[in-house]
């Protein structure tokens, strides 16, 4: 993937894979808008990245993608800035390992609305600029669960299925373009966000970050439309597509109820 001197916005920068995103794209010479609510930690990467990497500037906006019209606030204030953003990264979002009645609905509006709705929203915004300038592209990060249904993170899972669906029918949209969308579906991964779902990791292998990150750049830059990150969480992915959908459940279940502890936060 080429970005020598080109912008990338990137969501969710303040840690994990987001944070990654912007070390590595970095490193191939972008420069970046990175987003998040931790303003300390994303002012943190900003000058470590900008004194690390030459030629390249890291601008800072903090905001909740979940306040109403937060998506709007971010694309003016980088409009305001006067910078063009050649490739958006929506990566923001979070989950929730539990059975889907022991958590309170308003999370699962605030799952839905920064899992979904903000993606949606930041790529309705930022992707009439590419589509005109012919060039640059949008990677969505979903998941392995984007593939099957996912018990213990129904609407985790749900959410993912979407932003895959979505990003596959972008690209249809676009395959004329020299602008590209692609879903990346990272499996369990090292970052913070089995600690913010409340999963028991103890039967878990994750993968790291960085690994994630390099297949996504890479799997991008050979115009691929959805890549799985690690070949196991590939060869999970085709389950689904070898036995029927009851018994992928019933795979699935038994994969997963040893990740839900015994209480919620
Ligand atoms: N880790 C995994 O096992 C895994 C597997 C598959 C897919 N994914 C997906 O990968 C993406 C990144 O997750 P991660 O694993 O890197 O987890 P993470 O370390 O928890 O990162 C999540 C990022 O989203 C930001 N964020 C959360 N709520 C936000 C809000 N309301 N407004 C703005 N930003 C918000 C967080 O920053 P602040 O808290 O500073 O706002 C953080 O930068 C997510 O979409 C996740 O669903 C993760």
């Amino acid at each position: 993937m080429n970005v020598k001197n080109k912008t990338v916005l990137i969501t969710g920068a303040s840690s994990g894979i987001g944070k990654e995103f912007a070390t590595q794209l970095a490193g191939k010479g972008a420069s970046l808008i990175i987003t998040a609510r931790s303003e300390d930690a994303l002012n943190k990467l900003a000058s470590q990245l900008e004194q690390e990497y030459t030629g390249i500037w890291v601008k800072v906006i903090p905001l909740d993608l979940l306040e109403s019209n937060s998506p709007q606030t971010l694309f003016s204030t980088i409009k305001t800035m006067n910078i063009s953003v050649d490739y958006l990264i929506n990566n923001a979002g979070f989950g929730q390992f539990c059975e889907f009645t022991n958590e309170k609905f308003s999370r699962y509006q605030q799952m839905i609305t920064l899992n979904i709705n903000a993606l949606v929203e930041l790529s309705h915004l930022f992707l009439p600029e590419m589509k005109k300038n012919n060039a640059g592209g949008i990677i969505n990060v979903a998941s392995t669960g984007s593939f099957q249904p996912l018990p213990y993170q129904a609407v985790y899972g749900a959410s993912k299925a979407f932003v895959l669906s979505f990003s596959e029918a972008l690209s249809g949209e676009l395959l004329e373009s020299n602008v590209h969308v692609m879903a990346l579906c990272p499996g369990m991964t090292e970052s913070n966000f089995m600690d913010n779902a409340n999963a028991d990791t103890s039967s878990m292998k994750l993968s790291s970050a960085h690994d994630v990150v390099k297949t996504g750049l890479d799997a991008f830059g050979k115009k691929r439309i959805f890549i799985v990150a690690g070949l196991m969480n590939y060869l999970t992915s085709l389950v689904p597509r070898l036995v029927s959908r009851q018994r992928t459940v019933s795979i699935v279940v038994n994969m997963l109820k040893n990740t839900v502890k015994t209480t919620n936060k």
